[in-house]
C-alpha cells in the first residue's frame, strides 16, 4: 500500500509492528472516550472557504521561544520509540531536523539525550517526568543542559499512569510466566522485518535517559509502567518549579494543561510556554478534548506565555484549525509514531511532508497567506 495520509501510516504500522507495540501506540486509557473526542472534535470544526485571493506567496513559518520553525508542528514526546524502529528516537529527530521543526525527546525514550544529540546533529527539546529520586533528577537535568537542549518540556499530567486496557489485553503489561513469554515471542517472530530491525539490530533496549534510575529487571522497557507507578513523584506542585529553575535556566514548557486556572498558575510559576494536552487520551479518560480546551486557555493567558496544543492532530488541516483557535504551534504524537513504525526516518519525513502540503492547501483555500494572521475568521462558526 502507498501511504497517502496519517491513517495509512497507522495501517502500515499495524502490519509491521508486534501487536503489543501497535496497541501501545494506538490505544488510550479506560474506554478511550477522550481519545475519540480529540479526533472527533477536531473533525467537527468547519473551515471557512474563501476564493479569489492572491495566494502566490505563503508564509508557513512561526517562531516559538525565539526559534523559527519551518511550520507550526513539533514531534511530541513519545515513549519507547526505539522499540518501533531501530534507534527510533534518533531517526525521528533526524527527520524533524530536516523538516525544520523541533523533536521533543521523551523521558521514556530508548535512546538517551546524548545519543539523540550526536545522531541527529542537534540537541532535542527534552521532556521531563519528575521522579522521586531528586539526586538522580539533578544529574539528569545537568546532562540535558550539557547537551545544549533548548527547551525543557515538563509533563505534569502523569503523576500516576492511567490504566490502558489494550496493554493488558495484548500482554504488554501484567503478563508474566511461560505463557506471557511465549505470547511475546510469537508476537515477535510473526513480524520478521521488525525482529531484524529492532530486536536483532536495535539494542540496547533500555530507557536511555533514565536507565540509571531503573533498577534490576525493570530496566527492560516492557516493565516500565509498574516502575512508573512506583517511582514517579506524586507530591509535585507548582512550588517544585523553583527547584527545577535552580538547575535549569532555559525556557520551560508545561505539558498537560486542560484547565484555564492551571494555565494561569503556569504563568505565575514562570513557565514560558504550555501545551494544552490530555496526553493523547491516555490519562484521565472522560476529560474534554484538547482542541475544545484550547480557546479558553489561550484567552486566559493572553500573551503571558506561548500556547501550543496536542491531541487529535492527524492532518495539516487540523494544524490550521488549532492555529485558528489560538495555538502558536501544535505537536503530533501518534502521527509520527505510526510513521516511524511503518518505515523509520524516511517515512517520518514523508509524513511531515504530507502535513506540510496539507497545511499549505488549507491556507490557500481559506485565504490565509501568513500563519501569523491565523485567527477565528478562518473558521465557519455557523456550520
Ligand atoms: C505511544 C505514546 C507514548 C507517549 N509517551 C509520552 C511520554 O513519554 N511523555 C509525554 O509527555 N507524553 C507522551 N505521550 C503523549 C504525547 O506526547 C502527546 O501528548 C499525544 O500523543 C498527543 O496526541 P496524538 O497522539 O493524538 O497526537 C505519548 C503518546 C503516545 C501515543
Amino acid at each position: 500500500m502507498r501511504a497517502a495520509s496519517v491513517s495509512d501510516y497507522r495501517e502500515l504500522a499495524r502490519r509491521r509492528l508486534p501487536n503489543i507495540f501497535f496497541e501501545y501506540i494506538d490505544g488510550g486509557s479506560y474506554a478511550e472516550a477522550t481519545l475519540r473526542r480529540n479526533v472527533a472534535d477536531m473533525e467537527a470544526i468547519a473551515l471557512r472557504q474563501r476564493v479569489m485571493r492572491d495566494m502566490s506567496a505563503l508564509d508557513m513559518s512561526v517562531t516559538t521561544l525565539g526559534q523559527t520553525l519551518a511550520m507550526p508542528v513539533g514531534l511530541a514526546p513519545v515513549g519507547m520509540a526505539g522499540m518501533y524502529a531501530r534507534r527510533g528516537e534518533v531517526q525521528a529527530a533526524r527527520a524533524a531536523k530536516a523538516a525544520g521543526i523541533p523533536f521533543c525527546l521523551s523521558a521514556m525514550g530508548v535512546c538517551g539525550v546524548e545519543e539523540v544529540t550526536a545522531g541527529a546533529g542537534l540537541a532535542p527539546w527534552y521532556q521531563l517526568y519528575m521522579l522521586k529520586d531528586r539526586g538522580y533528577m539533578r544529574e539528569l537535568l545537568a546532562r540535558v543542559k550539557a547537551q545544549g537542549c533548548p527547551v525543557l518540556v515538563f509533563t505534569v499530567d502523569l503523576p500516576v499512569p492511567g490504566a490502558r486496557y489494550r496493554d493488558v489485553r495484548s500482554g504488554f503489561t501484567g503478563s508474566s510466566g511461560v505463557s506471557g513469554a511465549l505470547n511475546t515471542a510469537w508476537d515477535g517472530v510473526t513480524h520478521p522485518a521488525w525482529m531484524w530491525d529492532v530486536w536483532a539490530n536495535g539494542r540496547p533496549h533500555s530507557l536511555g535517559s533514565v536507565a540509571g534510575a531503573v533498577q534490576g529487571k525493570h530496566g527492560r522497557v516492557t516493565d516500565f509502567l509498574s516502575w512508573v507507578a512506583r517511582n514517579f513523584d506524586r507530591s509535585v506542585t507548582w512550588k517544585d518549579m523553583d527547584w527545577v529553575r535552580e538547575i535549569w535556566d532555559g525556557p520551560i514548557v508545561i505539558k498537560g494543561v486542560l484547565d484555564p486556572a492551571d494555565a494561569r498558575d503556569a504563568v505565575k510559576a514562570g513557565a514560558q510556554g504550555l501545551i494544552v494536552s490530555n496526553h493523547g487520551g491516555r490519562q484521565l479518560d472522560g476529560v474534554r478534548s484538547s482542541i475544545s480546551a484550547l480557546p479558553k486557555i489561550a484567552q486566559a493567558v493572553g500573551s503571558d506565555l506561548e500556547v501550543y496544543m496536542d491531541g487529535g492532530v492527524r492532518s495539516g488541516l487540523d494544524v490550521l484549525k488549532a492555529m485558528a483557535l489560538g495555538a502558536r504551534a501544535c505537536f503530533v504524537g501518534r502521527a509520527w509514531a505510526y510513521a516511524l513504525g511503518a518505515g523509520g526516518e524516511a517515512t517520518v519525513a514523508r509524513m511531515l511532508a504530507t502535513l506540510r502540503s496539507e497545511l499549505s492547501v488549507a491556507m490557500i483555500l481559506t485565504g490565509c497567506a501568513n500563519l501569523a494572521d491565523a485567527g477565528r475568521e478562518l473558521l465557519d462558526s455557523e456550520a
